[in-house]
């Protein structure tokens, strides 16, 4: 269903559950018509009977299969904003530990997912903004170096579409939360999860609708006047001790 011309469309990848799930909820209450895609069919369903009447359509996505995502794009796009938030948890492993297929995996679907969602999304939109869910992560921590190096990419990549994009009136910017209350943090254990808050300037984690008001301020007219940025949204935890 195509709506008039006046309602502006989003796209919310992984928008099933938790930080995508408040992204589309948010966007959805500002008026927009939005597609929650996600991998994860029946959290889509248990999302639809939450989001009831509201101008939201569920669609399962894999967002690393190109045909799929160029399939959503022609059925219900162009997309004025596209929010690339779906990914893979952090399992927080040690450097020594890690795989080259937990990097291999991590690169898969959170920089490459990101990359074809973007790409197919740009091809087609006339103007608008797109924003990157990275993480505060990306600036280096203990454990989950295949997890930064994921988010670090999607920062560079932000930065790279930015300076091409906006000729086209399309802005770029990635949001980078802190700790925020969903399942992705469910995995840590109570110890690593304890010291973790114990670190947080909030005091705990963060609520996804503080992240999913970020990104409807970069979906907005005014949003989307800067392009190019990272916002570091984690409670300050990021700018130092405070002390000299
Ligand atoms: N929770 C945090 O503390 C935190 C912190 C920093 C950044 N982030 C980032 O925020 C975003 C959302 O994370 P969350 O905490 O809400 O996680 P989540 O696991 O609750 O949600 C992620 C969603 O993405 C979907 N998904 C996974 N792979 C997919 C694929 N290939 N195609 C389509 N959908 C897919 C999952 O089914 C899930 O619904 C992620 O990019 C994550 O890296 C989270």
């Amino acid at each position: 269903m195509r709506c008039s011309p006046e309602v502006k469309t989003a796209l919310v990848t992984g928008g099933a559950r938790g930080i995508g799930a408040a992204i589309t909820a948010t966007l959805a209450d500002a008026g927009w018509r939005v597609v929650a895609a996600d991998i994860d069919a029946r959290a889509i369903d248990k999302a639809e009977r939450d989001w009831g009447d509201a101008p939201i359509t569920g669609a399962v996505l894999d967002v690393t299969d190109r045909i799929a995502v160029s399939g959503l794009m022609d059925a219900h796009g162009p997309f004025d904003v596209v929010v690339n938030n779906a990914a893979i948890p952090a399992d927080m492993l040690p450097f020594a530990e890690l795989t080259p297929e937990h990097f291999a995996q991590a690169l898969k679907i959170n920089v490459q997912g990101s990359f074809i969602v973007a790409q197919e999304a740009a091809r087609r939109m006339a103007a608008g903004a797109i924003v990157n869910i990275a993480s505060r992560g990306y600036l280096g921590g203990i454990g989950g170096a295949h997890y930064v190096a994921s988010k670090a990419a999607v920062v560079g990549m932000t930065r790279a579409m930015a300076v091409e994009l906006r000729w086209r009136g399309i802005s770029v910017n990635a949001v980078a939360p802190g700790m925020v209350e969903t399942r992705m943090i469910e995995g840590f254990s109570s110890a690593m999860r304890e010291k973790m808050t114990e670190m947080e300037p909030e005091g705990g984690p963060l609520d996804p609708a503080v992240i999913a008001g970020v990104v409807a301020y970069l979906a907005s007219p005014a949003g989307r006047s800067m392009t190019g940025q990272v916002l570091l949204v984690d409670g300050g935890k990021t700018i130092g001790t405070g002390l000299y």
